[in-house]
């Protein structure tokens, strides 16, 4: 099989890395990727929003499966455009089309889909420009803290959880009439605050057949004890202690189960993975969000524990056959924890070489903003690389990531010195 996988993050070298492992793999092109994948495939310089340049790439170089990694590419539509084009109708494509993206690409869809299917999730309100007033009066029903959420995408940042009803509508209004995600907050869902513990479930579906994923932890903020602002996310956990089999079932039959019919019941063929975003409260799990495609970190720590060949799954997927296809997992625990460059998730540096890196030989560096300058990696982003381990418990597994990155080296480097803290 020849290959075109887009993004450039640490999820899309975990990816690569397991890919570059299938026997079933003939090249593997990463467009734009970075120091790591390039050591795996052939990087390519494409523009992610340009479905007309990736179109000529593929047929130019026989490609015969696309697989997406971030949600932009999907929510703007990448898989119709392959299906709908005569050329490239032929190459799946590993990720949802535009409809069923909107799991991910709008709250508000998401939310209406979750009632519709009777999906355990917190109780809403959508409001526009001309509902604000309404707005307003909802949240004065409501008590403290508020979560606010633009409805479409707005590059992780359009989730306010606000402490006074006065700073609640204050952002309400900053959304609605002003708009402070743009044309993302021209809608805005406003939710029941839950109270609980978080962790991320993830499944691959065919639009029939689904498998699913070892579930993971991620920690999102930028300080210890989750604290400071909010990340792309500094590390992650697999397996969550606190999902035993009897929780794990519940969300499968609560929230998983329902989800897959409830697409295919619509008519909405949806291919590839499915990120569920759980809270735990009191041993009930609630879907926070959906996503259209794998998390990061968390898929630098799911991957390493598929053991199945990941192209077959794809192909499963692409040709509507993934029942038939296997899903073994590695009973080790994997911990990975992020190296970020000084100042991230504000103004940080770039371009400052990275030393250490083959040194390490018990863990998988993962990279994420990175950049080969000849020989040498450089910096090239707020998240810099992810230190994958194993260990026969999370405990082993993140003390070898810690003493990976103590092997590595860059100017200004930082890193969450307490990644599972909560659950160990
Ligand atoms: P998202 O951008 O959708 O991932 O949301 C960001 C974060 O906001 C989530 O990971 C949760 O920690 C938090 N969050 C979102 N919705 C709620 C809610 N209804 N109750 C409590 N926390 C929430
Ligand atoms: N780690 C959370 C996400 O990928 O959205």
């Amino acid at each position: 099989m020849r290959v075109l996988l887009l993004g450039s993050g640490g999820r899309e070298h975990a990816l690569a890395w397991k890919m570059a492992q299938s026997s079933i793999l003939e090249k593997l092109f990463i467009a734009p990727g970075n120091a790591g994948t390039q050591q795996l495939g052939e990087n390519v310089n494409l523009s992610l929003t340009n479905f007309k340049e990736i179109k000529t790439f593929v047929l130019k170089n026989e490609v015969n499966m696309v697989v997406v990694g971030p949600e932009d590419p999907l929510v703007n539509g990448i898989a119709d455009f392959f299906e709908a084009d005569d050329e490239l109708s032929k190459v799946p494509v590993i990720g949802p089309n535009k409809e069923a993206a909107q799991l991910e690409g709008s709250k508000d869809f998401a939310k209406q889909f979750m009632k519709r299917h009777n999906i355990p999730t917190a109780k809403y309100g959508t409001f526009t420009k001309d509902t604000l007033s309404e707005g307003y009066e909802y949240l004065e029903k409501m008590n403290p803290p508020y979560v606010l959420k633009a409805d479409g995408l707005a590059a992780g940042k359009g989730v306010l959880i606000l402490e006074t009803l006065k700073e609640a509508k204050k952002e309400l209004k900053s959304m609605l009439s002003d708009a402070k995600f743009g044309d993302a907050s021209s809608r805005v869902v406003i939710e029941q605050f839950l109270d609980g513990i978080e962790l991320s479930c993830f499944v691959i579906t065919d639009g029939d057949a689904y498998k699913k994923l070892p579930e993971a932890k991620d920690y999102k903020r930028i300080g210890e004890g989750d604290k400071g602002l909010n990340t792309g996310g500094m590390g992650a956990i697999s397996p969550v202690p606190f999902a035993n089999p009897t929780f794990l079932d519940k969300i499968e039959n609560q929230i998983i189960i329902p989800t897959v019919k409830g697409l295919k019941r619509e008519g909405i063929v949806y291919k590839g993975f499915i990120f569920f975003g759980i809270i735990n409260v009191k041993n009930e799990p609630y879907v926070i969000e959906y996503n259209c495609r794998m998390g990061d970190p968390e898929t630098e720590v799911v991957i390493p524990r598929l053991k199945s060949d990941l192209l077959d799954l794809f192909e499963g997927v692409g040709t509507q056959t993934l029942s038939e296809r296997d899903v073994v997992f590695d009973e080790r625990s994997t911990a990975t924890v992020m190296m970020v460059s000084g100042g991230y998730p504000e103004k940080y540096a770039k371009g400052k070489q990275i030393f250490g890196i083959n040194g390490v030989t018990d863990s998988l560096i993962f990279h994420a903003g990175t950049v080969a300058d000849g020989p040498a990696v450089m910096t090239n982003g707020g998240r810099v690389l992810a230190a994958t381990s194993y260990g026969k418990d999370l405990k082993t597994a993140l003390k070898k990531s810690y003493e990976a990155i103590d092997k590595i080296e860059f100017e200004k480097a930082n890193f969450r010195k307490d990644i599972g803290f909560d659950v160990l």
